[in-house]
């Protein structure tokens, strides 16, 4: 259990002691971690909180709480303020639960007490539209939160659910027909099928007489056409060829591709349902769920206010002409997932633009009775440094693939004058998991809600909030058991602390149990990449205060295990957020 579990643990019981039956039977004190080291480890504001309804002085129900807790070996408590509980812990408590995390490969990270299993849907680019930056956000939180949930003993499928079967391929199968370069579809087949999709689009809006021929190829694409299905085959296969290439260099990887066709079968029976249920109606031609008026006007998706009014927002899923919508296979899909995939939760990781959507894809599910952790967990926009929607110059929209190859070639250039003898196969390795991993870190150090400046030399700083920060942290950790020689080392289980930064530098430590499980609450890795960030500063000051191959005995042996224990923490939660450390850079 963590210790702010385990203080909460003991505070309930001393407050049951306390308040007895007016202890409300639903109540449960939490510690949190003090802003402010001056005012202890944790806090708890449960004497506040329970004060009022029990008629008591905050401050005296704190007080008799601490007697009610008595002498506890964890650490003191004191009374603070209004009525704030304020808890410093021994140094004894955290050495003891350093010298456990030695011997542990979870590193004190207790596995999720009910196991569920979540589908994360993420990173999803459309066939013959390019994986833009806006497509990086989803890809990385995503991964991140597949390798987070997988580590907390979830059973997690994550699925690419890709736009295969859109309006844009009546403009490809045209394309394809008339324009297609077949020796560039070889060379680089995602950047071919864009190209033929822009010349279409750009041909349409000269000559408005190939828009319905485009139309006409979809339609036959539609009704099963051979032709067109096979061309339509093809583009899915290049295009996830290429997609895979831009995967692997990311090392993210998805157990499905299901993509938007897969469901093609299950649309027209889905809307027969809801019409038969009564969830869905026709509406000048179309087939729509309207509110049920289950919610506040305020909270209901299918509302909109307008001068003061509210007005029906329907969520359309079947249109006058027989055509099925992004709703529609988005709700077979949900179908699919929780009934063959058994879904206790399904997370999208998409913009916040696509809000509406889900809210009421969600709704609808409850109207249809199925129940599950459904997630919008939505993002913000990519800016350029002028906080504009980040572009290239010519003002097209950057593709990921640029962004990586960027990358890659500006940490070789940081790592060529940081350590110009390394071998040239070691540099490029090295390079690509430090442009990789700062892209990453870039994004997922940021409240995903809020819009992040894409700054190349922000990211790639060795000093700053950074994928290249923390692997240099890791990078010098690993060279102190270099100078020490290559002999497997046992590290000493008995921890001394008594310099101010050693114990700052446990009590981080320790911390990673409770930080790791956090992320999930609401899908936030940054909550670990900031935890990461200040662990690396704990360490740097420790470094710098405490010296360790210059101790001695005991103190050395000490030292030297949380010098151990940091870089295995620190590899860990990089590894959780999809970073690779490297030995050397
Ligand atoms: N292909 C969509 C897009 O690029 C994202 C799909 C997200 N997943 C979903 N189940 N709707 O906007």
């Amino acid at each position: 259990m963590t210790i702010p579990a385990l203080l909460a643990r003991q505070l309930d019981s001393a407050l049951k002691q306390v308040l007895g039956e007016n202890l409300p039977g639903d109540f449960h004190a939490e510690a949190t971690p003090s802003q402010n080291l001056r005012f202890g480890d944790y806090q708890s504001n449960a004497a506040m909180v329970l004060a009022k309804p029990a008629r008591m002085n905050p401050r005296a129900l704190a007080q008799r709480t601490i007697d009610a807790l008595g002498d506890s070996d964890l650490g003191t408590v004191e009374i603070a303020g209004p009525g704030f509980l304020n808890f410093r812990l021994h140094p004894e408590t955290f050495a003891a639960r350093i010298s456990a995390m030695l011997d542990d490969e979870r590193l004190g990270v207790e596995p999720a007490d009910k196991p569920e299993t979540i589908v994360i849907d993420f990173s999803a680019p459309n066939v013959a539209k390019p994986m833009h930056v806006g497509h990086i956000r989803s890809t990385i939180i995503g991964d991140a939160l597949a390798r987070v949930a997988r580590f907390m003993g979830h059973h997690v499928i994550t699925d690419n659910h890709i736009g295969d079967w859109g309006t844009q391929f009546g403009m490809i199968l045209w394309g394809w027909k008339h324009l297609l370069d077949h020796s560039r579809l070889e060379a680089d087949p995602i950047d071919e099928l864009l190209c033929v999709y822009k010349k279409v689009n750009d041909l349409c809006r000269k000559d408005e007489s190939l828009l319905p021929e485009c139309r006409a190829e979809l339609v036959k694409l539609q009704r099963g056409d051979s032709e067109n299905l096979s061309i339509w085959k093809q583009c899915i296969a290049v295009t996830k060829r290429g997609l895979e290439k831009i995967y692997g260099q990311l090392d993210i990887h998805f157990d499905y591709w299901m993509g938007e066709s897969a469901y093609n079968d299950a649309l027209a029976p889905l809307v027969q349902d809801l019409i038969s249920r009564g969830i869905a109606r026709e509406s000048d031609g179309a087939i729509c769920v309207f509110s049920d008026g289950f919610h506040r006007p305020e909270e209901d998706p299918f509302l909109v206010q307008e001068n003061g009014e509210w007005k029906p927002l329907p969520c359309i899923i079947r249109k006058a002409d027989g055509g099925f919508l992004y709703a529609t296979t988005d709700l077979a899909t949900l179908d699919y997932r929780t009934n063959v995939w058994k879904a206790d939760s399904i997370w999208y990781v998409v913009g916040i633009s696509q809000e509406q959507h889900f809210r009421q894809i969600f709704d609808v599910e409850r109207m249809r009775g199925v129940s599950g952790d459904f997630r919008h967990v939505g993002f913000g926009s990519i800016l350029g440094k002028d906080r504009r929607p980040f572009k290239t110059r010519s003002g097209d929209t950057v593709s990921l693939q640029d962004v990586l190859d960027e990358a890659v070639s500006r940490a070789k250039k940081v790592i060529e004058e940081k350590s110009p003898d390394m071998p040239d196969a070691e540099k490029e390795t090295v390079a690509q998991a430090v442009g990789i991993g700062a892209v990453k870190f870039a994004e997922l150090s940021q409240n995903r809600l809020t819009d992040y400046v894409f700054d190349w030399d922000k990211m790639l700083s060795l000093t700053g909030d950074t994928a290249p920060y923390l692997q240099n942290s890791h990078v010098r950790i690993r060279s102190i058991f270099r100078k020490l020689g290559s002999a497997p080392r046992e590290f000493s289980r008995e921890i001394h602390l008594r310099e101010n930064a050693e114990i700052h530098l446990a009590r981080m430590l320790v911390r990673f149990a409770e930080v790791v499980p956090a992320v999930l609450d609401d899908c936030r890795p940054n909550i670990l990449a900031a935890y990461l960030f200040d662990l690396a500063r704990a360490f740097h000051s420790f470094y710098e205060a405490c010296p360790v191959l210059r101790s001695e005995g005991s103190v050395r042996e000490s030292r030297l295990s949380l010098c151990e224990l940091t870089s295995r923490v620190l590899s860990r939660g990089m590894n959780l957020l999809g970073i690779h450390p490297t030995e050397r850079m």
